[in-house]
């Protein structure tokens, strides 16, 4: 009989991994450890682990994701993939290892705007001096949608969630600046999205 398969499963991941990777390896040569918050379904850390055998991933999310997470870790089985950590934003962060990047996909328009400014305070505190922080996703500029699918985006978020959304590039840059993270790039991603980059100073 055929064993189910009931890893959870994101096409969206499935599409972005191979562009978010291109940068991923440029922009982590050299580093050792990596933090992602907000792994989701664990594919990116699996895909991200797999494609980068000397950096050591560390998965983490709410507790609620980690047997998804589990899941495909289990599949894959990888010496360098460690956690999932249980990581909420909002809460102290857990002990962790010297961090050269901390990386997040998705989250600053899903978390309502308190938790994004506690995801900068905090990523600000846990990296040193010379970390990157790499936040992929959907950004506004201007006050205005870069796309008309980014606009019906945002209005089928906040149906979801009033407090969710898409974010304005400016607020999240001031965000960065009060937790004395550098502005380095601003990568244009496809379907509209951004790959913004930070080196804490
Ligand atoms: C749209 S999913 C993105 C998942 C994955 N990174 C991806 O790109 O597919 C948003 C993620 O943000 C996480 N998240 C929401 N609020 C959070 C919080 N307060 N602390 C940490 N993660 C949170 C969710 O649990 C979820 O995994």
């Amino acid at each position: 009989m055929e064993s189910l398969d009931l890893k959870p499963f994101s096409q969206a991941c499935q599409n972005n991994r191979a562009p978010i990777l291109k940068h991923l390896r440029r922009l982590l040569d050299g580093a050792k450890t990596v933090l992602e918050v907000g792994s989701g379904t664990g594919q990116h850390a699996v895909h991200f682990a797999k494609s980068l055998p000397d950096v050591t991933w560390l998965a983490s999310d709410l507790e609620e994701h980690h047997a998804g997470i589990r899941l495909w870790m289990a599949e894959y089985d990888l010496p360098n993939l460690r956690g999932p950590f249980v990581l909420d934003v909002n809460e102290p962060w857990p002990e962790l290892p010297a961090i050269d990047a901390i990386y997040s996909a998705n989250t600053a328009h899903i978390m309502a705007w308190p938790s994004v400014e506690q995801l900068f305070a905090k990523v600000g505190a846990q990296l040193s001096t010379g970390g990157l922080f790499v936040l992929y996703g959907p950004m506004n500029y201007g006050g205005s949608y870069t796309s008309e699918s980014n606009e019906r985006f945002d209005v089928w978020l906040k149906a979801q969630d009033p407090e969710r959304g898409i974010r304005d590039f400016e607020k999240i840059q001031y965000l960065a600046q009060l937790a004395h993270l550098q502005a380095l790039e601003d990568n244009e991603m496809p379907a509209n999205n951004r790959l913004l980059v930070w080196r804490k100073a």
